[in-house]
């Protein structure tokens, strides 16, 4: 039935200086559905929904709302058309209220003044109608990260959009976050509004969607309901081979200590303790996974150790060698890889190229220096050589990091770090934004690493991720480590419950 079409797209192609990211694509979207859209990293998925958004322009194609033709020149005409988009990394003001973040921009005025009661009264019509309870003085910066994207949902629906497109909502979500944002889409849904959702968490696709579109490099390879179609099935499709959804672990045989923390203890940014007398070692040869909810203390914990955040108290020692604080070159030359979580501020430097960021800890060392200035040729073959093994999607080495597609940047770093000499190695959500086969590889790589000697301090929101490969598992609970347990002894409920209250 056409008329419950809400948006069709007819067409649509978008090169960039040769690559083509999207191809002929069609896509129809009905009004209160879910629909899901797959595909490896580097598929074209984002760029698609940036072209729906007014962000980009596409080099062919027509657009459909309502089954008028539009053209969305820019993300102000995507809004008066009520399509509302939440992207990967939040676009909200750190430093604003949740009442200021969902009004900015669309602000109701009373004479020359805003009128915060009037934002106030429609925010609260909008919180009941959708079961969706934000605090509107709260401070954005201070929240979970669940209630930030909460925030980001709610200034969609406050500029009335009946298209909700969110681009990877889950993959900084904890489980229980993600099951609330899933009660809110199917309330919103119930309310007539349509959904785009983008994740490669394929167990969510089928609980949530109600159809599911699968692009492979720029093209969409089929439409498809949860009921004619499995996990494996759309992996297969979405990669074009067969694809291990569960890692073949086998028992470490740890070494020597090569890492230990004694009573560590860390501010946070904003001067309150985040770790507390933390005390734990990593050997070669072992995984040792931290569970916890976000906002434990993991972040702190990993800034600490790897250097780049002031410590307050405590001892930190590298292959035997007790290290100073806030010093990362100096950990790095002990042995130090790591995985930062946030990949954009820490891990990568988004104008320099692929081969330079793949060199970003070893560009002062030989080969990629000779005679005091760069080498090019051993840079540039060191990055077609990662490239190939970890399956970059990108033109070449020389292409700007900040053209990748969010997939494609986490490999450049794991890449880097994997391909490092190290002995130890921080792995703080390292397969966040993969695609099911990059995943798959990523922790195939993880284990080889460890069986070579690497001791691995993992931390991860992924429950799955950590009770898959750990040896010996951390949970840690308002800054301290209140429960260390031994592979053969973890479940995900016991350790859940550790999670959410401290004690099992
Ligand atoms: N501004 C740009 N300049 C050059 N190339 C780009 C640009 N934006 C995207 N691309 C390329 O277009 C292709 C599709 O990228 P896109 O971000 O749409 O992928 P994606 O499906 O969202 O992947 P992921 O799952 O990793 O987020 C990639 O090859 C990417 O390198
Ligand atoms: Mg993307």
């Amino acid at each position: 039935m056409d008329d419950i079409t809400v948006l069709k797209l007819k067409g649509i192609s978008k090169t960039f200086h040769g690559v083509r990211a999207n191809s002929d694509v069609d896509f129809t979207l009905k009004k209160g559905e879910i629909h899901a859209l797959l595909g490896e990293n580097g598929a074209g998925k984002s760029t698609l929904m940036n072209i729906i958004s007014g962000l980009l322009q596409p080099d062919k194609g027509e657009i459909f709302i309502h089954g008028k033709r539009q053209k969305i020149q820019n993300p102000r005409r995507a809004i008066q058309l009520g399509i509302g988009m939440i992207h990967q990394h939040f676009m909200i003001v750190p430093g604003f209220t949740s009442l200021e973040n969902i009004i900015l921009g669309s602000e109701p005025i009373k004479g020359v003044t805003i009128d915060f009661q009037q934002a106030r009264r429609q925010i609260a019509i909008l919180s009941d109608d959708c079961g969706l309870s934000i605090d509107p003085d709260a401070v954005t910066e201070d929240l979970p990260v669940g209630i930030q994207q909460r925030v980001e949902i709610f200034k969609a629906l406050y500029r009335n959009a009946g298209i909700l497109i969110l681009d990877e909502p889950t993959a900084v979500l904890i489980p229980q976050e993600t099951d609330t944002l899933f009660k809110i889409l199917r309330k919103l849904v119930k309310k007539n509004i349509s959904i785009i959702f983008i994740t490669h968490k394929l167990q969510e696709v089928m609980q949530i969607a109600d159809s599911i579109s699968v692009m492979q490099q720029g093209v969409i390879k089929g439409v498809f309901s949860p009921e004619e179609t499995d996990e494996q099935a759309l992996a297969e499709l979405m990669i074009g081979r067969e694809v291990l959804l569960k890692n073949d672990y086998l028992p470490a045989r740890p070494g020597k200590i090569v890492f230990e923390v004694k009573k560590l203890t860390v501010m946070n940014s904003r001067g309150y303790e985040a770790v507390s007398d933390v005390s734990f070692r990593v050997r070669e040869r072992e995984i040792v996974g931290i569970a916890g909810v976000q906002g434990n203390g993991q972040a702190e914990l990993s800034e600490s150790i790897a250097g780049l955040r002031k410590i307050k108290s405590g001892e930190i020692t590298l292959s035997g060698r007790r290290m100073p604080a806030l010093n990362p070159r100096k950990m790095i030359e002990n042995g130090l890889a790591h995985i930062p979580e946030d990949r954009l501020k820490h891990g990568l430097v988004l104008p320099f190229s692929i081969a330079d960021n793949q060199i970003l800890c070893t560009y002062y060392r030989r080969p990629y220096v000779h005679f005091f200035g760069r080498n090019p040729k051993a840079i540039l073959k060191n990055s077609r050589k990662l490239i190939n093994r970890f399956h970059i999607k990108a033109r070449g080495p020389e292409e700007a990091v900040q053209n990748l597609s969010g997939g494609n940047q986490q490999k450049v770093i794991i890449s880097r770090e994997f391909s490092r000499d190290s002995s130890f190695l921080i792995a703080n959500q390292p397969t966040r934004g993969l695609d099911v086969g990059s995943v798959e590889y990523v922790h195939k790589q993880l284990i080889m690493l460890r069986d070579k000697g690497l001791g691995v301090l993992l931390i991860s929101s992924e429950l799955d991720e950590i009770l898959s490969l750990s040896d010996t598992i951390l949970v840690i609970y308002r800054g301290r480590v209140c429960s260390i347990v031994r592979k053969e002894d973890a479940t995900m409920e016991s350790i859940g419950r550790i999670m959410v209250r401290g004690f099992e």
